[in-house]
């Protein structure tokens, strides 16, 4: 029988799906519910020392429908927790006093000074947390204020924050990435210099959902103005793979010990089997429980529980990055597709002739009239 039971950072989980920071983490009544449910962790709401400079607007969030209706893409503009450190203090307490074997994880932010990180350190640990996720990584309001991904788009700043982390810290702490970068080792790599014990992606993608036709004013709007906000679920999931594949490359060649978090777009069992193969320890969901609820992680783990038995993998660990070594430069594959052809007996019928007469083999050949079908032949050939 395979199990989804998975030990990271030292931390006992009995399945790698964690709440990603954000609404479902947002108080201590939801944590418990999320713990209730059977989540494998939970990321709370990320905190700061003064709540009182978080002022949050409504509305604040923003959904892309596909045809069919569902939802498919998330904006938000929403800040993080406005809720006090002394209730937060209070609520990781009895949290840990209600949930003693759940793992809970503080996700903090705080502005760029060396006091307020330990400070914010010392009284979350003296809680009972588990451990940290540093927010390096939201994408809108804080960064005006230098915290967040302004933080996390600057290596240098994030490799010294994370020093400051990890002389205070008692506990693992991940620092939680950008997308909103061009190469995201890079800030991966300083935050693991730094002493980060694992790094989280992705955050949400800086974004504009849409302008309304009637107004001509750009959405979610507020008081007829808006400001780009963070992009999330279904539709961010090929980003968050290709940024996990890259962290997870270069955590294998340069940090083995360190650990991995994937999230972005992830609602089943099989998105999940897709981060682990592409070397993700843990997975994360965020809006995913706010489209299907907490209840959400009992289909995915029976999803992921099923993937694993027709492999017949017994562990998380099984497979974990063994996708990996299948990526390579567009170099290497026309390589191997020339080696391929070279080596085939030509004996094609009649038949796979003209099949094969529709794919496109120079750009000389796109033609006016055959142009949707010759678009889809280059997704099958
Ligand atoms: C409404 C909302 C609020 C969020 N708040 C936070 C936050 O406080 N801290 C944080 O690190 N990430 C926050 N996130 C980002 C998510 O944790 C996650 O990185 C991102 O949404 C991608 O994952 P998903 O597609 O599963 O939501 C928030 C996301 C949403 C949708």
């Amino acid at each position: 029988m395979p199990t989804l039971a998975t030990t990271v950072d030292g931390l006992k989980l009995p399945n790698p799906f964690v709440i990603g920071s954000g609404p479902p983490g947002t108080n201590l009544s939801v944590i418990q519910r999320a713990f209730r449910e059977g989540w494998g962790a939970v990321i709370a709401k990320t905190i700061s020392l003064d709540a009182s400079k978080v002022v949050n607007v409504t509305p604040r969030y923003a959904k892309l429908h596909a045809a069919s209706g569902e939802v498919i893409g998330w904006e938000n503009i929403e800040l993080i927790s406005d809720r006090p450190f002394h209730l937060w203090l209070d609520e990781f307490k009895r949290c840990k006093d209600s949930h003693a074997n759940g793992v809970l994880i503080a996700s903090i932010m705080e502005e760029y000074r060396k006091d307020a990180w330990i400070e914010i350190v010392e009284r979350c640990q003296d809680t009972g947390v588990d451990a940290f996720e540093l927010n390096f990584s939201c994408p809108h309001g804080l960064p005006e204020r230098k915290m967040g991904a302004a933080m996390g788009q600057d290596p240098d700043i994030l490799e010294e924050v994370c020093g400051w982390v990890k002389r205070a810290a008692k506990k693992p702490f991940w620092a939680k990435m950008t997308p909103n970068i061009t190469h995201i080792e890079e800030p991966g790599r300083a935050a693991l210099r730094g002493g980060a014990t694992g790094l989280s992606a992705i955050n949400t993608i800086r974004s504009v959902m849409g302008v309304n036709l009637d107004t001509l004013r750009p959405e979610p709007t507020v008081e007829g103005y808006t400001t780009p906000g963070g992009y999330s679920s279904r539709a961010v999931k090929p980003i968050a793979l290709r940024m996990v594949m890259e962290l997870a490359t270069m955590i294998r060649s340069e940090f083995p010990d360190r650990s991995l978090s994937g999230l972005g777009g992830i609602e089943s069992g099989e998105d999940a089997a897709q981060f682990i193969l592409l070397g993700a320890d843990t997975v994360q969901v965020c809006t995913g429980v706010m489209k299907f609820g907490y209840e959400c992680v009992k289909p995915m783990s029976e999803q992921l529980l099923a993937f694993m038995a027709k492999h017949k993998f017994e562990t998380i660990d099984d497979f974990k990055g063994r996708t990996l070594p299948y990526f390579t430069t567009h170099g290497d594959l026309v390589r191997r597709q020339m080696e391929r052809k070279a080596g085939q007996k030509l004996a094609a019928t009649a038949a796979a002739a003209t099949a094969a007469a529709k794919v496109v083999k120079s750009d000389g050949e796109w033609s006016g009239d055959e142009f949707v079908k010759q678009s889809d032949a280059l997704s099958r050939a």
